[in-house]
């Protein structure tokens, strides 16, 4: 039967563009393809070290999506591995779903690699924890509405915003006027901070700190639209209590907790052992 090869496709999270934020899984996946589609816009080239010599290597921007699902029927039919390479999570507004149900409607097995999302990568470059205890317990991870992809009823920044937790802004720096109206129709203070990031873990990368009340300004300044991603919400400059996680009060299976130490955590209205 003609039906025989199989091959394999492989999604791979490649972070937010330094090459070194690979995990060791996705540098697997690339060094085992017969076949490497990427970006080059959006993430390194010396990602592409990890390739072998003699594999095929596809520039994604060039091509659509029935290009794309003509080298997976490739793929399939030839008994090929293709990596597919995506920036940050592939989770995350990648486009990966349709051609994940493409793959299962050609046959060919699938499997996804988890990657660095840009949100991360900011948090870890503003050295922020996004959630401070009794400050920020949630993260909403979001974009303006208004562009080529229009928003889910209830899903507009405003709406979010009115949470007044953290949220981690992407595909918005192009209406940087509206993003403001939104946060502050929703409630955020203007003197509430901001990170603004572009490019973030490439060399052309620039991380700004500045309010709801002059990120418009900010952006504008920088020249910004797109690459960028903001951090909005209070815990990007609070400080907040202690975490109970860590505190000599909290058991858990683990660790015995002091009784003394206990007595304080539970006047303060801490029940049992939690994470
Ligand atoms: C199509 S989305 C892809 C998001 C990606 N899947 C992720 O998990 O980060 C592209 C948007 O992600 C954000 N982004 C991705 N990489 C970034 C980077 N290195 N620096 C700043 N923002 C980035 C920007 O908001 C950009 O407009």
């Amino acid at each position: 039967m003609a039906d025989a090869p199989n091959g394999k496709v492989t999604f791979v999270g490649a972070g937010p563009g330094a090459a070194d934020l690979l995990t060791f899984r996705a540098a697997r996946a690339i060094a085992e393809a017969d076949v490497v589609i990427w970006a080059a816009s959006l993430v390194q080239e010396e990602v592409l070290q990890h390739a072998r010599e003699d594999a095929e290597i596809l520039d994604s921007a060039a091509m659509s999506l029935e290009d794309v699902v003509a080298v997976y029927e490739r793929a399939r039919a030839e008994g090929l591995r293709v990596a597919r390479i995506h920036s940050g999570d592939p989770a995350l507004w990648g486009g990966t779903q349709e051609q994940l149900d493409r793959c299962a409607e050609i046959g060919i097995d699938t499997e996804v690699v988890p990657g660095v999302s840009a949100f991360s990568a900011v948090a870890a470059l503003a050295q922020r924890e996004l959630t401070i205890p009794e400050v920020a317990q949630s993260v909403v991870l979001t974009r303006l509405g208004g562009g080529k992809t229009p928003m889910p009823p209830g899903e507009e920044v405003r709406e979010f915003a009115r949470h007044g937790t953290t949220m981690a802004i992407f595909l918005s720096a192009a209406r940087s006027g509206q993003l403001v109206r939104e946060l502050l129709e929703g409630g955020y203070p203007t003197d509430t901070p901001v990170v603004v990031a572009y490019q973030a873990t490439w060399p052309e990368e620039l991380i700004v700190r500045c309010t709801v009340g002059t990120l418009e300004e900010t952006v504008k300044e920088h020249k910004l639209w797109k690459h960028t991603l903001f951090l909005v919400g209070p815990a990007l400059s609070a400080h907040g209590t202690r975490s109970h996680l860590y505190h000599p009060g909290h058991f858990h299976g683990f660790r015995k907790a002091d009784p003394q130490a206990r007595r304080a955590l539970r006047e303060r209205g801490a029940s049992g052992a939690g994470t």
